[in-house]
């Protein structure tokens, strides 16, 4: 008896998995964001300052998520509205228009900007052979999670059903493939990369190298697999706690506990 309520605890997302997947529909995402939740997340989106003003809708959000259901609803409730809650952060740290001293904080404007503004480069590949850049295209970034490179164009566009490297522009021009992009580069592994997805629900299991380098699961290791070569391994990096201040707003809202690991500043990039 008091041992199996010890493995309930202890494995809660493994074993809700296995009991929801064979037995019980899956609980939609609906019942853990509301519209309401969602809009008191994202307090600014449809600011006229913001360029993206009402390109994010709550219902292409929830849309989108239907060709991905493990989002969300893998494992035990915490779980779920943990990854989820680190989801919208990420996404909103990719978009943000927020500043220090902005209304309601900065990370109340998360989802302000649908593309990049001033980008460096067309972020072509040239060496990459089996996702060849068009002519005058760019593949700079665009979408909740700014998509970025022809490597990851192509492959999200065949997943999703568009043709990433001839219209990368559909990424910030229909707000269901904007969020799907996101939710594909969420879900999605590209090994020896663990998906952000896999990490957050506990199903990431660290090699000897990543113990080696640090990279424990919690938030911090989803950083490290979304920037970790321009943002990890630097103690106090401003961009690596602007993402953990949008979760830990939002983990509030939800109201989950962080988990461990918020971090990546002594973990080696992946
Ligand atoms: C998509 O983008 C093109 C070029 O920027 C624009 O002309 C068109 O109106 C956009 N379509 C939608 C549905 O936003
Ligand atoms: C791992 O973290 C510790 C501090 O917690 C640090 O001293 C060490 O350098 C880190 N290792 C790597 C590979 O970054």
């Amino acid at each position: 008896m008091s041992f199996s309520f010890l493995s309930l605890l202890l494995f809660c997302s493994t074993l809700f998995l296995r009991v929801e997947s064979r037995y019980s529909p899956i609980t939609p995402i609906t019942s853990l964001i509301s519209k309401n939740l969602f809009d008191s997340i994202f307090l600014h989106k449809d600011d006229t300052a913001c360029p993206a003003k009402n390109f994010y809708p709550y219902q292409s959000f929830i849309e989108a998520s239907k060709s991905f259901p493990p989002f969300g609803t893998t494992g035990c409730l915490a779980t779920r509205k943990r990854e989820i809650a680190a989801f919208l952060a990420q996404i909103s740290h990719e978009t943000s228009g927020g500043w220090s001293t902005a209304p309601d904080g900065p990370f109340s404007w998360g989802l302000c900007f649908k593309e990049e503004i001033s980008p460096q480069s067309i972020y072509c590949d040239s060496t990459d052979k089996d996702w060849p850049c068009f002519v005058g295209k760019s593949y700079k970034g665009r979408g909740p999670i700014q998509l970025s490179w022809n490597f990851n164009y192509g492959p999200a566009g065949k997943a999703l059903g568009f043709d990433g490297l001839r219209n990368p522009e559909i990424v910030s021009n229909n707000s269901v493939i904007a969020f799907k992009s996101a939710l594909w580069f969420w879900m999605t592994e590209r090994k020896p990369t663990p998906s952000c997805h896999n990490v957050m629900v506990g199903k990431y299991v660290a090699t000897e190298a990543d113990i080696a380098a640090n990279r424990t699961a919690g938030y911090g290791l989803v950083t490290n697999i979304i920037n970790g070569g321009l943002e990890c391994g630097i103690p106090g990096d401003a961009r690596v706690n602007d993402r953990i201040g949008f979760f830990q707003r939002y983990s509030k809202l939800f109201n989950v506990d962080t988990g461990p690991n918020l971090d990546c500043a002594y973990q080696k990039s992946l």
